[in-house]
């Protein structure tokens, strides 16, 4: 992934609050923009992951746990077609549909090795800390013949501890992300089992 640093911390317009594009419409910008059935399920399964840590974990309303699903939706809306420039694309993108400066900003900084800018509110945390497990989950459970059916804790943290599994998603991304939330590792892999083996 040759990402650039976005070179700025301040994104959206903060009378844009409150601004947020139904479902739909979401959904419909993702399948224009990301043809990859693979990478379009990654999305959903950050995106149903986020919802449900909103609703469970945050106890947060339908309009705030929208917020949180549209930002795990959209975070990687701008991959595949613009490689070299995520995620800026997809930002200005939202930016000009003057949508809600959070969900810009939990996007901006899902990656801020990639990306340059630190995650501050509490839906940054969860996606920079979802994002990658996400994928390393769902890469160990397409291995195992019965996929997620039996897919226990403990067998995605030692397969974490293989360096030459899933070799490309970053250990200390995801050790950076989980030391800055107060959810225990295995506790945050079983959430993500749990609520993304679902999804298609
Ligand atoms: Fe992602």
């Amino acid at each position: 992934m040759a990402t650039h640093t976005l070179n700025r911390n301040s994104f959206g317009d903060p009378k844009n609050a409150g601004n947020l594009l139904s479902i739909e419409e979401a959904h419909e910008l993702l399948n224009e923009w990301v043809p990859n059935d693979r990478l379009r399920l990654h999305m959903k399964q950050v995106a149903a992951n986020m919802k449900a840590w909103a609703l469970e974990k945050e106890q947060a309303d339908e309009k705030t746990a929208l917020k949180w699903e549209l930002a795990g939706l959209l975070h990687d809306a701008d991959w595949e077609k613009y490689p070299d420039d995520h995620c800026r694309v997809i930002i200005e993108e939202l930016e000009k549909r003057n949508i809600d400066p959070e969900i810009i900003h939990c996007i901006a900084s899902h990656g801020p090795s990639y990306f340059g800018v630190e995650p501050i509110s509490k839906m940054d945390k969860m996606i920079y800390a979802i994002d990658e497990l996400s994928g390393f989950i769902h890469a160990a459970a397409l291995i195992r013949p019965t996929r997620y059916e039996g897919l226990e804790v403990k067998s995605v943290l030692k397969r974490l501890k293989t360096p030459s599994f899933a070799a490309q998603v970053s250990r200390d991304d995801i050790n950076d992300a989980v030391s800055r939330i107060d959810t225990p590792l295995e506790e945050l892999v079983q959430f993500i089992i749990d609520h993304q083996k679902d999804i298609s």
